[in-house]
This record gives structure tokens, sequence and C-alpha cells, in this order.
């Protein structure tokens, strides 16, 4: 069966959406996530911080939690992050991991900055060797 194209456009502007929400009073760095699910739903996550600051959860996990508890989905077909950075930033290392606990190697992830200039990369290439549970 050939696979449905991603709706990048509407990751893109959910991940916009949900980063005007950003609340990152301490670092001023807002994220925005929006993750492309296996039964067609997309999800949206920002960051949100707090005073004790090891507390912050980042744009993407809170996208995922999102998808899970309002989808009822856990399988990531695609991954769209915002931020207004000179360079698109990529997902750091725990999300990662935790993208990996819910995709396959090949999930596509593509970062953007405001202007739209953008980057794309694959999970594996992001996170090769991931831990998962296999290895328990
Ligand atoms: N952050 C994300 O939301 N996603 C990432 O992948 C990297 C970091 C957030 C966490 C914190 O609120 C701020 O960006 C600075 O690290």
């Amino acid at each position: 069966m050939p696979r449905k194209a991603i709706p990048w456009p509407e990751l893109f502007a959910a991940a916009a959406d949900a980063r005007a929400n950003a609340y990152a009073p301490y670092s001023k760095f807002e994220v925005g996530a929006a993750v492309y699910l296996q039964g067609g739903e997309i999800a949206a996550g920002c960051n949100v911080e707090n005073a004790s600051y090891g507390l912050s959860v980042c744009a993407e996990r809170n996208a995922i939690a999102c998808g899970i508890a309002r989808c009822g989905r856990r399988k990531l077909l695609a991954v769209a992050i915002v931020t207004d950075t000179p360079e698109p930033s990529p997902p750091c290392g725990v999300c990662r991991q935790v993208m990996a606990e819910f995709a396959k190697p090949d999930l596509p992830v593509r970062c953007r900055n405001v202007e739209g200039k953008e980057r794309r990369f694959t999970l594996g290439r992001l996170l090769p060797h991931a831990f998962s549970s296999r290895y328990l």
C-alpha cells in the first residue's frame, strides 16, 4: 500500500502555532514541535520551563505526550521543529531517545527557523544505536 504523503506545511504550521505558547522565561529560547501520527493526526507541543531549571520539558517531548494523551497514538511518522535561531535547531539527545521509543530509524525530522531555513534528518542519523527495549 502506498504511504500517505507527510503534510509538512500543516506540521510546520502546528509547530509554529505551538511555539507561540512556549513558556521560556529563563532561557528565552522558544521551541515549537509537531508530530505526525500513524492515524493521520497532528499533535503539537512547546517547551515549558520551570524556576527549578532541570524540570523544564522540551517542545518535542510535549508534542509526543500530546499525541498519546489526546489522540491515543504513539507511532510517529514525522517530526517538525521550529525555532528562532540563525540555524535551525535539531532536537536534544533526550528527545531523540524519546522519539526512538515510538518511531523507526527512518523517521524524518525536519527543523526550520522562523525565516524558513530548513535542515532535514532521519532519527537514525541523529541517534544511531538508540537504546531500546530489546536491550533490556
Ligand atoms: N529545548 C527544546 O524545547 N527542545 C530541544 O530539543 C532543545 C531544548 C528547550 C528546553 C529549554 O526550555 C530551552 O529549549 C533551552 O534549552
